[in-house]
């Protein structure tokens, strides 16, 4: 796909500003105007925003209906997501799944996507090993997430960890003092609230991975909850 050049004032007085801020204008400039989901999910193919792009396989954009009335949010697609265009597949998918029923939501009703739309990862050997979104990534790609929230109109948005938190909060939000409980959204997101829980490849990580899969399942019921 041939590069689109960035068209936004922004996008241009920051090209050329550094060797870095050249290769991440930010995906303003490729977010359409008009704002039918599925032309969002068609322009976001061809983002060039930042560098992640040039070594993932594809955008992996949200999937789910729209309107829809929970929007959940995560990190990154993983290397499983990657391969198949598809957010939360692979084994945080999983355990996401496996979270929602225990919290009785339905999948098929929610709206699922990530704060980065492209897989970072560093090569080792035949493995591409999970690397954390830097703060300049989250930045460049949120015009994504802020079109999609836009776009969807969630009432209750759950973000699922610490990345998804940044995006919405900026670089020094911090997981603990707000988790599962329902905070007001912040003014600039069109929705009514938002709740925070841990990221579900946490729950793969933690030593007791029974206490917090519970916790997950604990904090998904809140939103249940809250959706009545
Ligand atoms: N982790 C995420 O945050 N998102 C995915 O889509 C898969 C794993
Ligand atoms: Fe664009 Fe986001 Fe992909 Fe960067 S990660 S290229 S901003 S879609």
């Amino acid at each position: 796909m041939s590069r689109q050049p960035p068209t936004s004032s922004t996008a241009r007085s920051r090209t050329g500003a550094s060797a870095k801020s050249a290769r991440r204008p930010g995906a303003g400039a490729w977010v359409p105007p008009v704002q039918d989901l599925a032309d969002l999910t068609a322009a976001a193919r061809a983002c060039q925003g930042c560098e992640l792009f040039a070594e993932a396989t594809q955008t992996v954009f949200g999937s789910g209906p729209s309107p829809a009335r929970l929007m959940l949010v995560g990190e990154q697609p993983g290397d499983r997501e990657d391969r198949a265009g598809i957010p939360f597949v692979g084994p945080a998918g999983g355990v996401l799944d496996r979270a929602l029923s225990a919290a009785r939501l339905d999948r098929s009703q929610l709206y699922l996507t990530n704060a980065v739309k492209h897989f970072r990862h560093a090569d080792r050997g035949k493995r591409r090993l999970h690397r954390t979104p830097s703060a300049g990534q989250i930045n460049a790609c949120r015009p994504w997430l802020e079109a999609e929230l836009a776009r969807v109109r969630p009432e209750l948005v759950v973000l699922l960890g610490a990345t998804a938190g940044r995006a919405i909060y900026g670089p020094e939000f911090r997981i603990g003092p707000v988790r599962g409980v329902l905070q007001p959204a912040p003014d600039r997101f069109p929705t009514a609230h938002v709740l925070v829980t841990v990221h579900p490849s946490a729950v793969l990580r933690a030593e007791d991975t029974e206490a917090a899969f519970a916790g997950l399942v604990a904090d998904l019921e809140v939103a249940a909850k809250a959706l009545g």
